[in-house]
């Protein structure tokens, strides 16, 4: 989604302003621009495509001389991703630029009314109203004409803006979309997330909904939305200086594979004290724990798959019934819910727009909210009752990897520490699954070291035009995950069943060369799953089965087999999606992708 970026001090603005648009590159875009206060007003220069095509056109037309600016990354929504469209947008009288993440719902009646003042619309987009608006407000005071200009603007924005009669001042606005103030010694920053500011300082201040700032060299203001100016903490942020760093790696998304263990250990260890799970900051009396009759599960893509996995412990383990809910589709029906009702919201990023909508709905109708994020401080860590991290590090690749093992891991340790609450569990099975959970950054690293042979595999299938996954309880949770991977990364076709719902429709599909991979982990389901693999060999599909190590049957019926590592039943989860991550990774690669960049996808969707 949007980036946006914004720089006020005593050096160029300009490569700070490039530096932090290729840092947010990873959250997905398709054209990027900067303006920059320059001695006799403000020049704009914008290009669709990637940076690079920013920087040559920079490079063609000349440097921006100028200490303060802002830039942005736009992925379309409103209007095809052109320079024209590309942000910054321009005041016709070239007073103000405007740079913004979100959409503005009422940008039509705006427009008209604009339009009808005599304002002249460049671009389609949402965007541009928002730049005439400032200049329809805007009377020689810049902050009034801000706060008068966002009063009228419905739906959800992060903005960036300066102003030619305010040489070294930058505005930012915030409401619903990410956005954060970097504080530095004689410069001042803003950006949509951390990754792009990480290198200038550590010292950041979050703005709230409806708050804004002006940032000069000097002082970064913030002020409510009524113009006051208010206090605000400066929070020191710990930041691993390689996560924007390859290390090596070809692409961010195999260093994040690679550091699933690390990232594993940090989620499960310091939660285990004395053998006991515990939550900092996050408790409930047993009482409160009885309460709770129903558990609603929602979040979007991976987080939600990763739902889907946690459900079986928390069923399993708690005798809680969980319903499963896209975050997009949960605003929109009506859910029984009351004062007993637990919402669990999932999102490595904590601020997808449809999760953080959801949170907000089902908050507003009395439900307490549990938030098993990623990143700290982030909207909808916000937002929820209590926040369970799942600090697996910042996470730049679109394709989630470390950020989805840690959100299984977090759900399955309060799975455990909600049965025991409950009452339900007994000490020698509480016993021997936080032993297991202890295991898991082991056994994850068993996985990855199957790389070699997943490789194999990789150059083996990356041919196959479609390519189905298959499984039964957990696996068929893994299957969603494994073929989601597949399909973003790689853009072959692929789709994951139930095993034993293929044969209700879709095994229609199945034909001489398909590709079917088989997780087959499940013990107690094995035998039927080999019924499953047998029904599409009779119609000539290749098997590439999953299974666990040392299970000889499933040489009977697979063309190639991976052996996962052996696992409680309700934690395998990890162990066997990490070699899935690896094929698409592999088979991605072999056909030439942009692996961290998938084409029309993007890191945090801030956007409904
Ligand atoms: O930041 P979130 O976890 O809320 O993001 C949810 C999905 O957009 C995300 O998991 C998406 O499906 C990933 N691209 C999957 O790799």
């Amino acid at each position: 989604m949007c980036g946006i970026i914004g720089f006020t001090g005593t050096q160029d603005a300009l490569p700070v302003l490039l530096d932090g648009l290729t840092k947010l590159e990873y959250r997905g875009y398709d054209s990027a621009g900067v303006a920059v206060q320059v001695c006799d007003g403000i020049r704009m220069i914008k290009s669709s495509g990637q940076i690079r095509c920013l920087r040559k056109k920079i490079a063609e037309s000349g440097m921006l001389p100028g200490c303060s600016g802002i830039g942005h990354t736009r992925w379309a929504t409103h209007g095809a991703p052109t320079d024209t469209n590309a942000h910054p947008h321009m005041s016709n009288n070239g007073k103000f630029a405007v740079v913004h993440n979100g959409i503005i719902e009422n940008y039509i009646e705006l427009r008209e009314e604009l339009t009808a003042k005599g304002y002249v619309f460049s671009s389609e987009t949402d965007t541009e109203v928002i730049v005439h608006l400032l200049d329809m407000y805007y009377s020689g005071d810049c902050k009034k004409a801000v706060m008068k200009a966002a009063a009228r603007l419905q739906g959800s924005y992060a903005l960036g803006v300066i102003c030619a009669d305010f040489p070294g001042s930058v505005f930012a606005v915030k409401q619903e979309s990410p956005l954060i103030i970097g504080v530095g010694a004689g410069e001042n920053y803003f950006a949509s997330d951390v990754t792009a500011l990480a290198d200038h300082t550590k010292n950041l201040i979050y703005l709230e909904d409806g708050e804004f700032a002006e940032l000069t060299p000097v002082k970064a203001a913030v002020f409510d939305c009524t113009g006051a100016e208010i206090a605000k903490p400066i929070t020191r942020i710990v930041w691993d200086v390689g996560a924007s760093q390859k290390s090596g790696y070809d692409h961010f998304m195999l260093k994040e594979i690679y550091e699933q263990p690390r990232a594993l250990k940090a989620a499960i260890e310091p939660r285990v004290k004395n053998n006991r799970i515990t939550f900092d900051g996050f408790d409930m009396t047993n009482e409160e724990a009885r309460k709770i009759s129903k558990i609603i599960v929602t979040a979007c893509g991976s987080a939600y798959y990763a739902g889907c996995v946690g459900r079986y412990a928390i069923e399993e383990l708690c005798g809680v019934p969980v319903e499963m809910d896209y975050a997009s589709e949960l605003r929109y029906r009506s859910p029984i819910v009351d004062e007993n009702t637990l919402l669990i919201v999932i999102s490595q990023s904590g601020e997808t727009a449809d999760s953080i909508a959801a949170v907000k709905e089902l908050k507003r109708r009395g439900v307490r909210v549990l938030a098993i994020v990623n990143v700290v401080a982030s909207t909808i860590a916000n937002l929820a009752d209590n926040v369970i991290y799942t600090w697996a590090g910042p996470e730049i690749a679109v394709a989630t990897t470390k950020g989805y093992t840690t959100q299984v891991a977090a759900l399955t340790m309060f799975a455990l520490w909600f049965s025991e609450k409950l009452g339900r569990i007994s000490e020698s099975r509480y016993d021997a699954l936080v032993k297991e959970l202890l295991l898991l950054p082991g056994l994850a690293q068993r996985a990855i070291d199957l790389n070699p042979h997943i490789q194999d595999l990789a150059l083996r299938y990356h041919n196959n035009s479609s390519i189905f996954f298959i499984g039964r309880n957990i696996d068929c949770a893994v299957c969603l995950e494994g073929s989601l991977k597949l399909k973003e990364i790689s853009y072959i076709h692929s789709e994951a069943y139930a095993a034993g719902e293929l044969k209700h429709g879709t095994i229609a599909l199945i034909e001489p060369g398909r590709l079917v991979v088989a997780l087959c982990c499940h013990t107690a389901l094995f035998d039927k799953m080999m019924s499953n693999i047998r029904e599409v060999k009779a119609r000539g599909a290749e098997v590439l089965g999953v299974a666990l190590e040392g299970d000889r049957r499933i040489l009977m019926e697979a063309d190639d087999v991976i052996y996962v590592p052996k696992a409680d039943p309700l934690l395998g989860a990890i162990p066997r999606i990490i070699p899935l991550q690896l094929f698409a990774y592999y088979v991605a690669k072999c056909n030439g992708c942009d692996i961290d960049k998938p084409k029309n996808l993007a890191k945090s969707v801030t956007v409904e």
